[in-house]
């Protein structure tokens, strides 16, 4: 029943190394480099290490219970690595973007036919969402449109951003805005439709359009054609907003978006307490018939909730309760994984 954390001496990497540990489960510190690796396993106080430069020839040979992949650029790690896990050993992943996700969600067959669980988004911005989109729509009919909100609070711990993180951003801003229309993923403006939330705890929020891996969780937990999703990471500022699809345009240029990433990955983040009490994940579910249903699901920290997601999905697959095939996590697992990583839902009355 082990699980490999790969990744293990990153920011989340270490996070989820202690959660599966407090969890029950054996987590397996696995890194490239032999001193950092020794250096978190002595932080952590968790002794089971693997050094390699080869994760899927590790993983083939081995055969852990469940891989959870924290190093990043999931579009091209992701399929590889989940590979490797066939046939019977479970995976799951943070992607949050319009690449990654869907390229391991298309490996739902070949799970199926092997036994196992692949998990992609494992945190807060697709759980956090699509689980509200989930309690909303239990027992009833398809929702003909659904709008989410991924409202993150996060402390800084300081330190340099990192090339992982750096990877995600760049590649978030060149896919430009979508969003789902009649059922199809459709482009849009990117940053559209800024908004600012009244949150449940009386405390205010922006946010505004963004391509991220919540709007395809709640197309797919829902079901309903018509879906918009936005992000309180993305500016809403109207002068960046203008701003934004040039700058989306030339980090597509291959050269100019490996430079973005190096100089992001080494800016030095100040260290800073979390800017609201509450991350929240909110979502509006509309039927056919004109009904309406609103909620919102409450966490503390957007990390810590996100760590927690994925460590207690990895403990939940090596215990055996996942159904086979690919899925996002709520998909999964069921809406209540969010109360397990720490959310508590708020639901509106009409
Ligand atoms: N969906 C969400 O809510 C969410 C939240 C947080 C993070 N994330 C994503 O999770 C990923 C990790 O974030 P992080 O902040 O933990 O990053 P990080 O602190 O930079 O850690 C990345 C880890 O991956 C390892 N690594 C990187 N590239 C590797 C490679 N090619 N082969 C083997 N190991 C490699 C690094 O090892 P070395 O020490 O050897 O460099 C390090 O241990 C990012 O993609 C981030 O966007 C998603």
């Amino acid at each position: 029943m082990t699980i490999w954390i790969l990744g293990a001496t990153g920011r989340t990497g270490r996070e989820i190394a202690t959660r599966v540990a407090a969890r029950g489960g054996t987590p397996v510190l696995v890194g490239r480099n032999a001193d950092r690796l020794g250096k978190t396993a002595a932080d952590l106080g968790l002794d089971d290490v693997l050094v390699t430069g080869d994760l899927p020839g590790a993983i083939a040979k081995y055969r852990p219970t469940v891989v959870v992949n924290t190093i990043g650029g999931y579009a091209e790690t992701a399929v590889p690595i989940a590979r490797a896990c066939l046939p019977g050993g479970h995976y799951v992943d943070l992607a949050n973007d319009l690449v990654a996700m869907p390229r391991l969600l298309a490996l739902h067959e070949e799970a199926v036919a092997a036994g196992s669980t692949f998990v992609t988004g494992a945190g807060f911005g697709v759980l956090g969402t699509e689980a509200v989109v989930a309690y909303l729509s239990a027992a009833r009919p398809t929702p003909s449109q659904v709008r989410v909100d991924a409202l993150p609070s996060v402390a800084i711990e300081g330190g340099r951003l990192g090339e992982a993180l750096a990877q995600s951003i760049v590649s978030g801003l060149t896919s430009g805005g979508l969003r789902f229309e009649n059922g199809q993923m459709i482009p849009t403006r990117l940053a559209a439709d800024p908004r600012e939330h009244a949150l449940p705890d009386g405390q205010t929020a922006k946010s505004a359009g963004a391509p991220t891996g919540e709007l395809l969780a709640a197309h797919l937990s829902s079901g309903a054609p018509d879906v918009v999703a936005t992000s309180g990471l993305m500016p809403t500022a109207r002068v960046v907003r203008a701003v934004l699809p040039l700058a989306g345009s030339l980090l597509r240029i291959p050269a100019l978006r490996r430079f973005a990433v190096r100089r992001m990955a080494a800016i030095e983040a100040k260290p800073a307490p979390r800017p609201r009490e509450h991350s929240w994940g909110h979502a509006v579910v509309t039927w056919a018939d004109g009904t309406t249903r609103e909620g919102w699901l409450r966490a503390g920290d957007a990390m810590d909730f996100t760590s927690s997601a994925a460590a207690e999905t990895a403990v939940r697959l090596a215990r055996g309760e996942g159904r086979a095939g690919a899925y996002t996590p709520a998909q999964a697992l069921g809406a209540e994984l969010a109360e397990a990583a720490g959310g508590t839902f708020v639901i509106c009355q009409p």
